[in-house]
């Protein structure tokens, strides 16, 4: 299957993580830190660490260690803190 990080296609095997799939495909900056903008890396692996965080299909602050792969999925990095309305899934609805 293909992902694509900042726009640029990767070609995965089905069953792994984001942060793995990113990884064997030579990303090494996932996000910037909020205090500094120093890039940061999974470490953990195991959804501990939230050094891994990127945005996934338009939802920022994903973990990307516990995300599995799926086809045509689109990564960004995470560049500092989101915003609040960033987290707006779209499923909101009025009664
Ligand atoms: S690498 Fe530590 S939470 Fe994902």
């Amino acid at each position: 299957m293909t992902i694509t990080f900042e726009g640029r296609p990767i070609r995965v095997p089905q069953g792994t993580s984001v942060a793995a799939a990113l990884l064997a495909g030579g990303v090494r900056e996932f996000r910037s830190s909020i205090v500094g903008a120093v890039a940061r890396a999974p470490y953990c692996m195991m959804g501990v660490c939230f050094e891994c965080l990127v945005e996934i299909d338009g939802i920022p602050a994903r973990q990307s260690c516990l995300v599995p792969v799926r086809d045509g999925m689109r990564i960004r990095r995470q560049n500092g803190a989101p915003e609040l309305e960033d987290f707006n899934t779209g499923d909101d609805h009025e009664e």
